[in-house]
């Protein structure tokens, strides 16, 4: 049988994840049988992790974060969503979010038997916490915001949300799971510094440019976490509070790795780059006539016919849509300006 290889990344514009960098690379392969999910016997990667936490820390503005390195966004959700439940005091529980809120909530409510409320976004695809106030009541644990959405790259009021989470007691995440990475170098009010938020999503395996599987999940404080905790019988370590038991090392060191390697100038170039090819790509899009929603962090969506996304997807190109149907095109640090340069080339021949 033929040895298998992976896809290249030369024509792929749909992921939300990207090469690692080559010290993320080389850090997740010298780290693949490890598993911080046992602390006391994988020393090393233990204390990989509380490095990761802190470097995570310092990306959003939280010098003395508590959290764990996650298989993802996913399971970083859910934990959030978990902490707030097992916090209140209903046999109700329900907790809000913007429509444009990523469907792992979705699961979450479903795992967690939560009920989640979802409010229709503004005319430009951010929260509206007026709409969102209109869902919250005394049974809400969890209000959530989303930092870098899914389909639009848009960012929600975060400050505005806490105050609505806290006016009821409820606890407010922040889902920066794909626009953790970029937000720094923006003006945008996102992070633990900006307001009072309790919990966070960050992937250092999207913007990050860390190896696939390490998510992030951080928490404003200790008692937070340890809302999560489960005795842990026959480990050396007492307790554990991440939702999968065996975890990967390999994601855990990679995102050290890359962290430390591009934290901040690395980073902050891959955003300047990443933005540069969105606002090329929009005004090409733009002046063949298609309706652009223009990108605010580096994600394009374009009003195209199903045909030619199709038909492009034919041709190799690796592109999604979103919810509405439009052409969604996500600058990930993979995605040069050639690569695009080409990609408007094929769209001529229509
Ligand atoms: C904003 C946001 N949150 C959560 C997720 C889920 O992350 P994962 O696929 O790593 O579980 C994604 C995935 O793209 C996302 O964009």
């Amino acid at each position: 049988m033929q040895r298998a290889e992976p896809q290249d990344f030369d024509r792929v514009l749909s992921s939300m994840c990207t090469q690692p960098h080559p010290a993320a690379r080389e850090a997740a392969e010298r780290f693949l049988a490890t598993n911080p999910g046992d602390p006391g016997t994988y020393e090393t990667v233990a204390e990989l992790e509380d490095r990761a936490v802190e470097l995570l820390g310092t990306v959003t503005g939280h010098p003395n974060p508590n959290g764990y390195v996650t298989s993802g966004g996913t399971e970083a959700n859910i934990q959030a969503a978990r902490i707030a439940r097992n916090r209140a005091d209903t046999d109700t529980p329900n907790m809000v979010a913007p429509e444009s809120a990523h469907f792992s909530f979705t699961k979450a409510a479903d795992l967690l038997g939560v009920e989640l409320r979802r409010a229709p976004t503004d005319e430009d695809h951010c929260a509206d916490v007026d709409a969102m106030a209109e869902l919250v009541d005394g049974d809400t644990v969890l209000v959530a915001g989303v930092a870098g959405s899914t389909e639009y790259g848009r960012v929600d009021p975060i400050p505005a949300l806490v105050d609505l989470a806290h006016d009821v007691d409820a606890l407010c995440h922040v889902d920066a799971a794909w626009g953790g990475f970029v937000l720094p170098f923006t003006d945008h009010r996102w992070h633990f510094g900006h307001a009072d938020i309790d919990t966070m999503t960050i992937d250092p395996h999207k913007m990050g440019q860390a190896a696939v599987p390490a998510g992030g999940f951080l928490t404003r404080s200790e008692d937070l976490l340890d809302e999560l905790a489960v005795d842990t019988p026959y480990l050396e370590s007492t307790s554990q509070a991440t939702l999968t038991g065996t975890r990967s090392g390999a994601g855990v060191a990679s995102a050290v790795a890359a962290m430390e390697e591009l934290w901040p100038v690395g980073y902050r170039e891959q955003y300047h780059t990443s933005m540069e090819n969105a606002e090329w790509l929009a005004a090409e899009l733009a002046a063949r006539g298609h309706d652009v929603v223009e990108p605010d962090l580096p994600i394009v969506a374009a009003d195209m016919t199903m045909p030619v996304t199709e038909d492009l997807r034919q041709r190799g190109w690796r592109i999604s849509k979103t919810g509405a149907g439009e052409m969604r095109v996500v600058c990930m640090p993979h995605v040069t300006h050639s690569m695009l340069r080409s990609f408007v080339a094929d769209l001529d021949w229509y």
